[in-house]
């Protein structure tokens, strides 16, 4: 038998332990759904605690939690029922469905993310991929859209989707959220909340997951003032970006810049978008991750969402897989607010108040209904709605040079001729104007980074294992041990195991088996301090620390215990200060 890598060792480990399992394991198993057991249920919370802290808290994002179940308009107005799809292709021997690009990346290492139907056949065939299963031909690609459907209530016709991002729900709420932030932009509204899409054929365990947790927040700036306030704080910082420029060239090395020079080169297009990558290449630090292994890479055009205008992924690397996105950094513009405020008919516009009325000039688009009418039929009050939201001047101009405008839309263009609208000049006197917010979207995979902080702990010492976790993700703070199972020990633990519960701390008491195996226990668990009570304490009161990663011990007194672990924990205090060395 072959020696198992790192990863199969970390699935072992989390199957054994406690801290994930596949789904439904007594059937079979269902690909592509995960549980989490009591171990990764605690430190699954703590991960998220720890990005609200890092993300909502210091950036004073509004967090929200929004249903999971959307009815079909939601998803008509923000494009995923027509977008949201990968390329499938079948076995014409054993009828297995893949995803296209996948394979062709698997077996001829060749990248097939945005590539069109046609091309992805072609170069099927010309590398001559086939089934991993069974070896069969594979059927021409054909287009997948991987939202999961449903109907709500017993109404048949009544289709609904659960959502595959939470952004939705930012959106579709903004004019609240708006309000709660009193229309003064920038702010940002945060979720973290089950999200679902419908994998074509998942097969990297806890990295690709048909159901699964994002936490992602969208911020809304003001187009015409863009500027990000906060850059200065992070504007020394170093990042490292794989450009598309780099990537035409096939570079494979992303360059180190820092966040100034990142926007000073264009090589990021919105300053907070810059911003908030430098703050997610921070949070991947204190999840164990060096600089040297992340970066961000530029999504080519073709290989970009509907919705964005530049998007970067952080990638972290993984002994498995090679570098895997962990988070999105889009800059969706107004992409979204645009498209449910045609599909809604509500005015989600901020308005900002000038500091003095002005008298300007303006052109006006005047649209001809009956015109429009006959031309898009059904689609022509969303098209009149579209229009309405298109700056006047851009499709004088386009009218003027071309003879017709394009009009951007829920999947489709729309055509607008000379005849179809005009375009008048007037003057009048302004107080204010209404602006739709363009919007950056930091979007992170709660799973993924989960599984990256486990793989990052993952140490052997002695032919064990140590899971060396950033001490706040873990998910048994400290383990109270009586040296042995007599003479009054049990009794003195189990109080100081309670007086720890009752100052709030997750501990656990465990006097079976020898102390090195109760210490063993603990460190593969993660657990970063083990408190063992000996025949010493009953005389002084004092008790041993044990530090997980080092070994060492300190004697301490057991009154002293719950103010020095708080310390410890938040990384406050040095392990060898916490009391007289032994
Ligand atoms: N909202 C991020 C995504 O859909 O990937």
């Amino acid at each position: 038998m072959s020696k198992p890598d790192k990863y199969q060792k970390i699935v072992e480990l989390a199957k054994r332990r406690g801290f994930f399992w596949p789904s439904y394991e007594i059937y079979g198993s269902e690909a592509g759904f995960l549980d989490y057991g009591p171990l990764g249920a605690l430190m699954k919370r703590k991960l998220e605690q720890k990005w609200v802290d890092w993300f909502v808290r210091r950036e004073g994002l509004m967090l929200i939690d929004t249903a999971v179940v959307a009815p079909e308009i939601v998803f008509q107005a923000s494009g995923h029922t027509a977008h949201f799809t990968d390329p499938v292709t079948s076995c014409k021997n054993c009828g297995r469905k893949w995803r296209a690009d996948h394979l062709l990346e698997e077996q001829a290492g060749v990248s097939g993310e945005g590539l069109s139907l046609r091309e992805l056949e072609s170069l099927l065939a010309k590398r001559g991929v086939r089934c991993p299963e069974c070896g069969g031909g594979l059927e021409p690609p054909q287009v997948f859209n991987e939202l999961f459907k449903t109907t709500i209530g017993p109404y048949a016709e009544h289709v609904g989707y659960c959502r595959p991002e939470t952004a939705q729900g930012m959106f579709v709420n903004f004019k609240r959220l708006n309000d709660l932030a009193r229309g003064r932009l920038p702010f940002g509204a945060a979720q973290v909340g089950r999200c679902l899409r419908n994998e074509i054929s998942p097969r990297q365990g806890p990295i690709r997951l048909r159901e699964f947790t994002i936490m992602e927040f969208e911020f809304f700036f003001n187009p015409k003032n863009p500027e990000c306030k906060r850059l200065k704080e992070v504007e020394r910082e170093k990042i490292r970006l794989l450009t598309e420029e780099l990537i035409r060239r096939q570079v494979e090395e992303p360059v180190e810049v820092t966040v100034a020079e990142a926007l000073d080169k264009g090589y990021i297009k919105a300053e907070w978008n810059a911003y908030f990558m430098a703050r997610a290449k921070q949070f991947l630090n204190q999840l164990g991750v060096p600089d040297e292994n992340q970066y961000f890479r530029e999504k080519l055009p073709n290989e970009r969402a509907h919705y964005s205008a530049q998007t970067y992924d952080q990638v972290v690397k993984l002994s498995r897989w090679g570098y895997v996105e962990v988070s999105g950094h889009a800059w969706r513009t107004d992409y979204d607010l645009r498209m449910h405020m045609a599909y809604s008919g509500e005015d989600l516009r901020v308005y900002l108040p000038y500091p003095e009325p002005k008298k300007i000039k303006r052109k006006n688009l005047k649209p001809d209904k009956a015109e429009i009418g006959k031309a898009f039929k059904d689609r022509a009050a969303l098209v009149l709605r579209l229009l309405e939201l298109t700056p006047a001047e851009e499709v004088a101009e386009a009218l003027t040079s071309e003879g017709v405008y394009r009009l951007r839309g829920d999947g489709e263009t729309y055509e607008i001729k000379p005849g179809q609208v005009s375009v008048v000049e007037e003057e009048v006197e302004v107080k204010g104007e209404r602006v739709l917010p363009s919007v950056v979207e930091p979007s992170f995979g709660l799973d993924r980074m989960f599984y990256v902080a486990l793989e990052y702990a993952y140490s052997e010492r002695e032919g064990r294992v140590v899971l060396k976790l950033p001490r706040d993700l873990a998910p048994i703070e400290a383990a109270v041990f009586p040296l042995m199972a007599k003479d009054g020990l049990p009794e003195k633990a189990k109080a100081v195991f309670q007086s720890l519960l009752n100052h709030g701390f997750n501990v656990e008491y465990d006097e079976g088996g020898s102390i090195g195996r109760r210490y063993a226990r603990m460190d593969e668990a993660g657990t970063p301090y083990t408190i063992t009570i000996d025949y010493q304490t009953l005389e002084d009161d004092t008790v041993t620390l044990r530090d997980r990663d080092t070994w060492k011990q300190v004697r301490i007194e057991a009154g002293k215990l719950p103010q020095t672990l708080r310390s410890l924990l938040k990384g406050e205090m040095e392990f060898e200060r916490a009391g007289a060395p032994l």
